[in-house]
């Protein structure tokens, strides 16, 4: 008899202690009979002092010129890809189809291994950074964690610089029309309610998804880390300017087909890290929001040369 209690004491235990360091979101931690790692709890590097995300205090970045546009490739490769419940957001796998990113500062190329994605039912609520204290309805990561090697940098030098991923962050807010690029992953959602669980999307773009890439020019950036456990400090952030917008029925889908857990108890929406302090660190901007371009030449010269050649032949 009393083995058996101690039996069953030590197994209880055991769950527990598993459970318990199991990293989740603030809405899980604050569910009933929960017994995971919430934000404040969460382990490796989580608790040092360059970790995203941030709030973004546009009137302190700094303008910074060699921060110039990206060069996209593969953006516009129309694929099925598979897309799964992790138990902590949905990813689209992006691993084998050669897409990358170079310029836009950076300072190799990065190739691109999967999106996913955070929000929340609150439009308000959803996203992780947040711009002059303001949070959007969803916030998505599209994470390159492969540097393209063949770079001028010694092995040595590209170690432990902490730029080893190079995440692009698009903050999505509710719109008035409905975003078609966006309904292949919409509609997969009902396919993938408990975590675990994958389906295969109908063919789309990663362009379907964003805004148009002359907007993409006005962005912020700064050093950080991975915005779940175990916070590894090796992210360059590029935080666009222009969002993405969904109508609010295609938002709340994810909220509503989702779920955190197999029991179907919790649904999956506020997977949002709270933001976390600068500290010491700069965020940096890609040229002041709405700035005069100085004018192109022809377009002084043209009316110019017209106006002599008028002169000249009159
Ligand atoms: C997590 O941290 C909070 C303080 O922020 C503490 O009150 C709570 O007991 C901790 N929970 C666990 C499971 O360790
Ligand atoms: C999706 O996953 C299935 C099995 O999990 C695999 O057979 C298939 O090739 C994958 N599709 C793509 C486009 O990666
Ligand atoms: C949770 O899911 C149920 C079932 O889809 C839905 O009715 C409810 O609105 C969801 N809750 C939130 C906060 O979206
Ligand atoms: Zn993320």
């Amino acid at each position: 008899m009393w083995r058996l209690l101690a039996l069953l004491v030590f197994a209880a235990a055991r769950t527990s202690a598993a459970a318990e360091s199991h990293w989740c979101y603030e809405i899980q931690a604050e569910a009933p009979n929960q017994l995971c790692l919430g934000p404040s709890n969460w382990t490796g590097s989580c608790q040092k002092n360059r970790q995203s995300p941030i709030d973004i205090v546009t009137s302190k970045a700094k303008e910074d010129q060699t921060l110039g546009h990206f060069i996209f490739s593969g953006y516009d490769k129309k694929e099925k890809r598979n897309v799964s419940n992790n138990g902590h957001s949905v990813e689209v796998t992006l691993k084998n189809d050669n897409i990358e990113i170079s310029g836009g500062g950076l300072p190799t190329g990065y190739q691109a291994t999967q999106l996913h994605l955070h929000w929340s039912s609150e439009m308000n609520a959803g996203s992780e950074h947040s711009i002059d204290g303001k949070r959007f309805a969803m916030e998505m990561h599209i994470v390159h964690n492969k540097k393209v090697t063949g770079t001028s940098k010694s092995a040595k030098e590209a170690q432990n610089t902490g730029d080893d991923i190079a995440v692009l962050a698009f903050l999505v807010k509710e719109g008035p029309k409905e975003n078609e690029g966006f309904w292949p992953l919409v509609e997969a959602l009902a396919h993938i309610p408990k975590p675990g669980m994958d389906t295969e999307m109908r063919e789309f773009s990663l362009w379907d998804m964003l805004p148009k890439e002359e907007k993409l020019r006005h962005y912020f950036r700064y050093q950080g880390s991975l915005t779940t456990p175990n916070c590894d400090e090796t992210v360059v952030w590029t935080v666009f300017q222009e969002s993405i917008e969904l109508r609010r029925d295609q938002i709340l889908v994810f909220s509503q087909k989702l779920w955190y857990d197999a029991e179907q108890r919790v649904n999956m929406t506020d997977n949002v890290r709270p933001v976390q302090r600068l500290g010491d660190r700069t965020v940096f901007k890609s040229q002041a929001p709405g700035q005069l371009l100085p004018l192109p030449l022809p377009t002084l010269l043209v009316p110019t040369l017209t106006y002599l050649a008028a002169g000249f032949l009159r």
